[in-house]
């Protein structure tokens, strides 16, 4: 999608190094509590979310963050204030003016949403929206947050009937107590 302006499409992951993406339930307190905001380094993670322009969130992550934001206030917080974009073929109740649902082809919901995005990044967020859009080659980048810990069951970072596909390692940082690795996806 890069040839349709400046910003890339990545799919951003936080994942223990035995691959979960989340625990059993979705638990995304990493069995801990600890969010991800703690693990990275702040200026690591600020640097993402400044490169970020917008964002594409699948509606069962929507509603993880939800849980989370009522069980712990705060405990979603994440630097990024740009437009935000919601995949779901139900409306919010009550309904958010601040988020723009859309629901149907991906291709489309992609490119509506790096368009928003002004020349930034999109940022794609939820297993099964991530997995759309790796499937329609929609992916330019990668980016994992490993985190130092083996949760043993959860949510993998792959669903079964998910493409294989050709990374192309673009770098690799130590971030606190996190790993940040990126991968180009190769076209
Ligand atoms: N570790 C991390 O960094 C990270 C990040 C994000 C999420 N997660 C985890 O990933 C899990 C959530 O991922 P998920 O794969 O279950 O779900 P998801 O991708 O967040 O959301 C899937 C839902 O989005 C809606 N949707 C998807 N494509 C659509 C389309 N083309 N048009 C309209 N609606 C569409 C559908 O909901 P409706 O039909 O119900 O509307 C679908 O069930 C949770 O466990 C969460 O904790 C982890």
């Amino acid at each position: 999608m890069s040839d349709q302006g400046n910003g890339k499409v990545v799919v951003n992951r936080a994942m223990s190094l035995d691959g979960f993406i989340a625990g059993p339930g979705d638990d995304m307190g990493w069995g801990g509590k600890r969010s991800l905001a703690d693990y990275v380094a702040p200026e690591d993670f600020a640097a993402i979310a400044a490169a970020t322009g917008a964002m594409l969130v699948g509606r069962r992550t929507w509603e993880v963050g939800d849980k989370m934001e009522a069980e712990e206030p705060g405990s979603v917080d994440y630097p990024f204030s740009g437009p935000m974009f919601l995949l779901t073929h139900r409306p919010l109740d009550p309904p958010d003016p601040e988020v723009t649902i859309l629901t149907g082809d991906i291709g489309e919901a992609v490119a509506i949403a790096l368009d928003a995005a002004g020349g930034k990044d999109l940022e794609i967020l939820g297993a099964d929206v991530a997995a759309q859009c790796l499937q329609r080659g929609l992916v330019d980048e990668i980016l994992v947050y490993v985190l130092p810990l083996l949760l043993g069951d959860g949510v993998h970072f792959s669903a079964p009937g998910a493409p294989r596909l050709e990374l192309e390692p673009v770098s690799s940082i130590r971030s606190r107590d996190a790993t940040i690795l990126r991968f180009r996806v190769r076209k």
